[in-house]
């Protein structure tokens, strides 16, 4: 399974703090906001990922992680050239996944919980053995703001809507998806939004008419943010600020996950520490490769 993150679009709900900063580069407290959903990444075991972003943003990516290889994995590229939706955007990673099947992330989407990596393994392992698309829901004060899903009273998906006004529950889905490898034939034949998006509730509701989307629910010992608008942004900083401070664990810490996952050796670590030695991140870094 590869990795394809969706670091596009304007982010104008966040103006004018993204007329120049690509909003998956802003800070959430103490990192880039695209750390979160690339250490998600990195939580599944997916070593192999693609960064999809604006033209005039590439560089910056390309400058933040290189060709990944300082975390031991691989890290690729793309372009969409005008915002046509988050499906359109997954498609520019099509020659990239190559015939397998994909985790993709927003990169505006923060997930933080007990027993995260175990959860991906089960979706990973669903996907890679049956087939279909597993996605994650969230129960919200706000649906109205995200994709929604409606459960019958077993459990069962009844229905997909995208920004509903009159939401039919309080679970949004979230910006984490498990394709199979017939996600991109199914991107073909999506038809624009009334905003003129290909949007990815579409691509959802493509495998839930072949009875073929799994959706799990992240229960109330989760935290998900999406920071795409000013105070979601702002709580998502306090948020990571107040669990870093009480564990004295850092969260989304692409490096830490790298050694953990024994991509990279205590040498590499105390190198990534060194570079970064007047911050607490560095000293982090430095205690790690001593202790572990
Ligand atoms: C997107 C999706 C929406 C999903 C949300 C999660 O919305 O379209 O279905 O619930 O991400 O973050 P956006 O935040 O791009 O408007």
């Amino acid at each position: 399974m590869k990795g394809v993150i969706l670091a596009g679009g304007r982010g104008t709900r966040l103006y004018p703090l993204t007329y120049i900063t690509n909003k998956h580069l802003l800070p959430i407290y103490n990192k880039p906001m695209i750390y979160y959903p690339f250490s998600v990444l990195m939580l599944a075991k997916i070593r192999e990922v693609i960064i999809v972003t604006n033209p005039e943003d590439l560089q910056n990516y390309k400058i933040l992680f290189g060709d990944g290889s300082f975390l031991g994995m691989r890290v690729y590229y793309a372009v969409q050239d005008s915002p046509r939706g988050l499906s359109d955007g997954l498609m520019q990673s099509r020659k990239f996944a190559d015939g397998d099947s994909v985790m993709l992330t927003l990169g505006d989407n923060i997930f933080f919980g007990h027993g995260l990596p175990e959860i991906l393994k089960k979706g990973v392992e669903t996907v890679k053995k049956e087939g279909g698309a597993c996605v994650f829901a969230y129960y919200v004060n706000d649906p109205e703001r995200f994709g929604v899903v409606e459960f019958d009273e077993f459990g069962s998906v009844l229905s997909l809507e995208e920004k509903p006004k009159k939401p039919k529950s309080n679970y949004a889905v979230t910006g984490l998806y498990i394709y199979d490898e017939t996600v991109f034939e199914k991107i073909e034949r999506l038809k624009p939004s009334d905003r003129g998006e290909l949007e990815i509730t579409s691509l959802n509701e493509e495998y839930l008419k072949e009875k073929k989307l799994k959706v799990e629910i992240l229960g109330r010992g989760f935290a998900w943010f999406d920071a795409g608008t000013y105070d979601s942004f702002l709580e998502a900083g306090e948020f990571v600020a107040t669990i870093e401070k009480k564990t004295g664990l850092m969260v989304g810490c692409i490096e830490e996950i790298a050694y953990r996952n024994k991509w990279i050796t205590k040498d590499q670590l105390m190198k990534l520490a060194k570079n970064l030695e007047k911050t607490d991140y560095g000293q982090y870094l430095k205690k790690l490769a001593e202790t572990i």
